[in-house]
């Protein structure tokens, strides 16, 4: 599988990789394991580095981008009831916090939230976020995280007399689990914010050709993001992708509910990655994400067998998006 073209202190530009135990160690690991199995497939949470992370946001933004409008607007209009259910003085707990846009509208509407624990594997970008956030705050206890909280999940202890601790997971970002990963992080949180709650955002199944069209929008931002990856590999691990050998491919597989994102190979090809070498044959793919799409009865079902108690679910007119109050009994 791999074919070692040069031993490896010959092999021009391939330095050592970059250690294990570190973020880029990770990334290391993972890429080359993506590039040595079959099918090639690597995590979508190093799309985020700093590039990624401005990307993503200017996703967001795109017209055929529903998603993140929509929930905002849902989070918008249901604010004040939302609030009502964290109570005084809760704290809220963000995974993936990105821009920290959704969360200001939470922090608007509560009553003297006790704190605000953004978590995001992109340092440098939640630094900026954070930054921001509390010039618009100042009164608020904001406390980021830089964690990959697909690996684990230690929260401080929480603020003493503080409410609920509500964990905030927006964005459909579940939707990047499988369904066997997104029922372990739900199992969890569970645990995690037991007494409290969780308020989480899953994007609804719809009519394919909307679906798609999120995912290929006429800009080509989710293109650009999508080969960030590429990248950033070469930026971070010394590879030597040469983008415009790789096309965007993002389609709906139906019956996995999902959308599925790939880098699909415009060639024959061979990638020089830490000393070795990784061929690729015209038309072979590097599978970069997955966006699961649910309904609201089987999200339901899936945060129960979880350990969560569903209560309410809101949602757009459209029912494009779905955005759900989960109870984490006491234990
Ligand atoms: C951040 C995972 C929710 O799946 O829609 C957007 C990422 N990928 N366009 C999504 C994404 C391509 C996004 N999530």
């Amino acid at each position: 599988m791999l074919t070692r073209t040069l031993p490896r202190n010959l092999e021009p530009g391939s330095g050592e990789l970059p250690r294990a135990g570190t973020t880029a160690g990770a990334f290391a690991q993972d890429m080359v394991r993506a590039l040595a199995s079959r099918p090639r497939s690597i995590s979508p949470k190093y799309f985020y580095d700093a590039a990624g992370s401005r990307l993503f946001d200017r996703i967001c933004e795109l017209p055929e981008y529903y998603p993140t409008r929509t929930e905002l607007r849902i989070l918008s209009d249901h604010a004040r009831e939302i609030a009502r259910h964290m109570g005084p003085k809760a704290e809220i707990v963000e995974f993936g916090a990105g821009s920290l846009r959704k969360a200001r509208l939470l922090l608007d509407a509560m009553d003297r939230p006790a704190r605000y624990l953004p978590i995001d594997i992109s340092g440098e970008h939640l630094a900026q976020s954070v930054a921001a956030l509390q010039q618009d705050y100042p009164a608020v206890d904001v406390h980021p995280l830089v964690a990959d909280y697909t690996q684990r999940l230690l929260l401080p202890a929480p603020v003493p007399g503080s409410g609920q601790r509500v964990g905030f997971f927006p964005g459909s970002t579940i939707g990047n689990f499988t369904p066997q990963e997104a029922l372990h992080f739900l199992q969890v949180a569970a645990q995690v914010l037991r007494g409290g709650a969780l308020l989480l955002g899953a994007d609804l199944v719809k009519d394919p050709a909307l679906l798609h069209a999120a995912y290929n929008d006429a800009q080509g931002v989710t293109a650009a993001f999508n080969l960030n990856l590429l990248a950033r590999a070469n930026r971070e691990l010394g590879a030597r992708f040469e983008l415009d050998r790789f096309a965007h491919s993002a389609f709906y597989n139906a019956p996995h509910q999902r959308i599925e994102m790939h880098l699909v190979s415009r060639r024959r090809q061979s990638i020089p990655l830490g000393g070795d070498c990784y061929p690729l044959d015209e038309g072979e793919t590097l599978h970069t994400e997955n966006s699961h799409k649910f309904t609201i009865d089987g999200l339901r079902a899936l945060a129960m067998q979880a350990g969560f108690r569903p209560g309410p679910v809101w949602t757009d007119e459209d029912r494009f998006f779905s955005v759900h109050w989960l109870h984490a009994p006491a234990g």
